[in-house]
C-alpha cells in the first residue's frame, strides 16, 4: 500500500535521532514509561510481551526493566529496526529482540504467542485498517493474555494543533469517518521534525473498541485522561512525560487506555 510505504520512508528518516535522544534518556532513567501506563499495567514481572510499533525500542527496554521474561518490539522501518537493536546491545539486555514488520501483515510472519499485547503512545493513526489490526492483537494472545493500549484520544485530534496552543478549540478535522490525512512533516516530540509526505487515519473510539470486540477479545476498561504524552504546544507538564492545557483540566479527553482479555479464559 502506497500510504505504508511513504510512512516507512517518514518514520525512518528519524530513526538515528530518535536512537540518540533515548539512548540519553535511559542512561538518565531506568524507566521512561509514563505514570498512567504503568499504574494500570500494574506488575509485569515474569510475563511475555509483544510491544507493536515499538519505534528505536526506547519503550521496549523501559519495559524490559520491569522484569519481563520476555519482550519482542516491532516495527515498520528496517532503520527503527536497526537503531532498537543498537540499543538492546548498548544496555545489555537480555531477553529482548526485535522484528521489522507492518504490523498489519504480523500474523503471516510471526506464529507466537504472549501474555500481553502491548501497544502505546502515537500508534492506532498510521494504521489505515483497525478489523486487521485487532486480528493480528487476537493471534498473538495467549489463552488467558490479553492486550493493552494507551494512545491519544481521537477527539484531540479533531481540533487544529496551533489553535489549541493558544487555548482556542477549532474542530477542523472529521472524527467520525475520518479519510487518510496527508501530512508533510512528521517527529517532534523527540527530534526536529522532518519533511516526508505521511498519512494518518483518525479512527473514532467505538471504531478501535468494535474492532476488538468483533474479535471476540473482551474488554476489561476504557479510561480517558485530560493529559497528554508529549507537549502540543503551551502545555503544562504535570507528571513526567504527562502535559495538559491550563485552562483544559477535566474539559475533554486528550489520551485513552484500554485493556481486552481473550475470552478464552475470562
Ligand atoms: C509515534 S511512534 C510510536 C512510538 C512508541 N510510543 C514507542 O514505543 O516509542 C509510531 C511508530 O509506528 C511505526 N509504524 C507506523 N506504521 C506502522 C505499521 N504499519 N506497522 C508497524 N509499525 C508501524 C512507525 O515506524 C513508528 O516507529
Amino acid at each position: 500500500m502506497k500510504e505504508i510505504e511513504k510512512n516507512k520512508i517518514a518514520w525512518s528518516l528519524l530513526a538515528k535521532d530518535h536512537y540518540k535522544h533515548f539512548k540519553t534518556l535511559l542512561t538518565e532513567r531506568n524507566c521512561l514509561i509514563n505514570e498512567n501506563i504503568l499504574n494500570e499495567l500494574g506488575n509485569i514481572e515474569g510475563k511475555s510481551m509483544i510491544h507493536l510499533q515499538c519505534n528505536t525500542g526506547a519503550d521496549t527496554i523501559s519495559l524490559a526493566r520491569l522484569g519481563l521474561s520476555k519482550i519482542v518490539g516491532v516495527d515498520l522501518s528496517e532503520e527503527n529496526v536497526f537503531y532498537a537493536n543498537k540499543l538492546k546491545d548498548d544496555f545489555s539486555l537480555k531477553n529482548t529482540s526485535f522484528i521489522e514488520s507492518d504490523v498489519l501483515k504480523l500474523n503471516t510472519i510471526h506464529h507466537d504467542k504472549y501474555d500481553i499485547v502491548f501497544t502505546s503512545e502515537g500508534v492506532l493513526g498510521w494504521l489505515p485498517d483497525l478489523n486487521k489490526w485487532a486480528k493480528v492483537v487476537k493471534d498473538l494472545l495467549t489463552d488467558d493474555g490479553y492486550f493493552y493500549i494507551y494512545d491519544s484520544h481521537p477527539f484531540l485530534h479533531v481540533f487544529d494543533e496551533e489553535s489549541l496552543a493558544k487555548g482556542k478549540l477549532e474542530p477542523v478535522y472529521e472524527y467520525l469517518n475520518a479519510k487518510a490525512d496527508l501530512g508533510y512533516d512528521i517527529g517532534g516530540y523527540a527530534c526536529k521534525t522532518k519533511h516526508s509526505e505521511n498519512y494518518w487515519w483518525n479512527h473514532s473510539m467505538s471504531e478501535i473498541i468494535n474492532a476488538l470486540i468483533n474479535q471476540g477479545l473482551v474488554i476489561e476498561y476504557v479510561n480517558e485522561f485530560d493529559t497528554l504524552f508529549w507537549n502540543n504546544g503551551n502545555m503544562e507538564e504535570v507528571k513526567p512525560g504527562l502535559f495538559r492545557y491550563p485552562d483544559l483540566k477535566n474539559k475533554f479527553p486528550m489520551s485513552y487506555s484500554i485493556k481486552a482479555r481473550n475470552k478464552i479464559n475470562k
